[in-house]
């Protein structure tokens, strides 16, 4: 099989191990003699996976079972957007808006109650975030929550720091969770769709702190929609994602092992290869600001559409995919989640530097 470089945006490239081991618990699951694919939820076997990687995913970010409960939810990080409010909207919430997803975020929230904008991306067209200072100023206090995207995937642009919110914090993670250093403990509710840094798409991580809890809102809530019907059921509510979480926990492992901090300098190499590589370059532009620009999705145009065209095809050639720009922004989007390997930057890097000088 050709080796493909996989820079697509999620889902996306996990370790080879990981699916040699997912593959390998389709055909006969931990020597079971069944497919993971038709064990019962509520078998041990099962049960035991999904409590351990709960606890993994608790140890990865720092956080104990005593103050914070870890759910695998259905839904996506979209129906993160409508249940964050649902459940913990009253008085009022401020969002900050860098991106589509934060405005889609915004969209769900302002069906359920009043939002305040805090900070308004569209007014730098998206290439900036705030920083630690800018974010010091802006009005956080005496919100139910402030709602932020940590990485915008479809932008990429990134917060390096956001440790300063005034309110409860509700944080999108979906595309830069484990990617670095964070210290999750600081955020009340953490969402984030399995598909990049987790697992195959399926599930979604929410890690939400015990004391935020309670100050969920007395409604008659829908009964899929309430965070705690999740919680009470150990995120059995419903039959779970069963080969999504079991094929993050297979990932979960491997980052455990390798290290957030192996994984993180990794991050930050790769990244510097291709931004130093963009910024040499005649043809090649970066679009995010360089202060926040993100390590996990990197964006960028060709001007010339001769160029852009020799492009394409070298990085046909050389078995490059997903690098194309979201639909709604276009020009060109390397992904480089945890898994992509600085070989693979390496062959892009190479790509760029011969077309900018062919
Ligand atoms: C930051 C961010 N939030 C939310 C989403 C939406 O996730 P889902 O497709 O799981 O609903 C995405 C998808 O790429 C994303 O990157």
């Amino acid at each position: 099989m050709i080796k493909s470089h996989n820079f697509g945006a999620g889902p996306c490239i996990l370790p080879s191990t990981v699916f040699e081991e997912a593959a390998e618990a389709v055909k006969n699951f931990n020597g079971s003699g069944l497919s993971i694919l038709e064990i019962s939820h509520r078998s041990k076997a099962f049960v035991e996976v999904i409590e351990e990687a709960r606890d993994l995913l608790l140890k990865l970010m720092g956080l104990s079972s005593k103050t914070h409960t870890a759910l695998f939810m259905h839904g996506g990080a979209s129906l993160q957007f409508a249940m964050a409010p649902y459940n913990f909207l009253s008085k009022g919430a401020g969002y900050i808006n860098t991106g589509v997803w934060s405005k889609k975020a915004i969209a769900e929230a302002k069906k359920i109650g009043a939002v305040s904008l805090l900070f308004d991306g569209e007014t730098v067209d998206y290439k900036s975030v705030p920083n630690k200072k800018e974010l010091e100023t802006l009005p956080t206090k005496g919100y139910d929550y402030i709602h932020l995207t940590s990485n915008n995937t479809i932008y990429g642009t990134q917060f390096k720091e956001f440790d300063t919110l005034g309110s409860p914090s509700i944080i999108d993670m979906s595309s830069d969770i484990f990617s670095t250093f964070r210290d999750y403990s600081q955020f009340d509710l953490i969402y984030a769709g399995a598909q990049k840094n987790i697992g195959p798409a399926g599930t979604t991580i929410v890690v939400i702190k015990n004391q935020f809890i309670e100050q969920i809102v007395s409604r008659n809530q829908l009964s899929m929609l309430d965070y705690r019907k999740h919680i009470e059921a150990d995120s059995m509510f419903n039959t779970p994602t069963v080969f999504s979480i079991y094929t993050s926990l297979l990932n979960l492992k491997w980052l455990e092992e390798k290290t957030i901090s192996v994984i993180s300098e990794n991050n930050a190499k790769k990244a510097a290869l291709l931004y130093d590589t963009l910024d040499k370059s005649a043809h090649f532009k970066g679009f995010a600001g360089r202060e926040c620009r993100s390590e996990m999705n990197i964006t960028f145009t060709i001007e010339n559409p001769a160029i852009a065209e020799a492009f394409d095809l070298k990085c046909k050639e050389e078995n490059i995919v997903g690098i194309k720009g979201h639909r709604l922004v276009g020009g060109y989007r390397a992904s480089m989640y945890n898994a992509l390997s600085l070989e693979s930057v390496k062959v892009l890097t190479d790509i760029i530097e011969y077309t900018d000088n062919a």
